[in-house]
């Protein structure tokens, strides 16, 4: 499973890229407004700082919502750099531009998705990555983790070539529920990353060997 971070905050990103473990990024325009990135100029100029930082794809959000805005934004982040990859909501109007980005050779990222049907039709239109929001499907008293393990059975099913891309991960756990369940992306807040790193007993451990280490200096 590849790891993306999902924020647009630097900081944050060069400390994942520095782990060694980071394949990819994923942003969403929240994300980007936190980060308090004003103007279209500086919002190319952010994903283009992130491409530089991580050697992997960079999904960048569109704001349209018509057909022919998705195309000519998408085709703007596009030219950005190589590894940018057009993130578009499930809308009717997304579905046909990520058919005409597939048929462009534009990779894509198809979000907002919080059912098996939404992800078939994903796939149908050839996106890159599906993103069902699996946290948010919890906040609603369902079970995200189920949505992933249904999408991964379809698309090996159907053959379908789209990546299931877990996203709106929350903790340490729904990382390893998403590995669980077969998705081929898991995309983290640095804190959910991190948190994988923690264990009571291993904190008890080094505590002991380095007490013991150091009675033989
Ligand atoms: O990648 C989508 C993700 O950013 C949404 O996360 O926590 O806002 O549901 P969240």
């Amino acid at each position: 499973m590849k790891f993306f971070i999902d924020t647009a905050n630097l900081a944050q990103i060069k400390e994942a890229n520095d782990l060694g473990i980071l394949d990819g990024v994923t942003t969403n325009p929240s994300l980007m407004a936190k980060e308090n990135i004003k103007g279209h100029d500086a919002i190319m100029a952010h994903y283009k700082t992130i491409c530089e930082i991580v050697d992997g794809p960079v999904s960048a959000e569109v704001f349209g919502t018509t057909f022919e805005s998705i195309i000519e934004e998408g085709q703007k982040l596009a030219a950005i750099h190589e590894n940018i990859v057009v993130k578009v909501p499930m809308i009717k109007d997304g579905i046909k531009a990520i058919k005409w980005f597939t048929d462009n050779n534009i990779p894509t990222n198809c979000t907002l998705v919080f059912s098996a049907g939404q992800a078939i039709l994903a796939a149908k239109a050839g996106a890159t990555y599906v993103s069902p929001f699996i946290g948010r499907i919890d906040d609603s008293n369902w079970d995200g983790v189920e949505l992933i393990k249904q999408i991964v059975n379809i698309y090996n099913t159907q053959g379908f070539l789209t990546e299931v891309l877990a996203a709106s991960i929350r903790t340490p756990l729904h990382i390893v529920k998403c590995a669980e369940a077969g998705a081929d992306v898991c995309t983290c807040p640095l804190s959910s990353i991190l948190g994988l790193l923690k264990h009571p007993l291993t904190d008890l451990g080094l505590q002991q060997f380095l007490n013991d280490a150091s009675t033989m200096k």
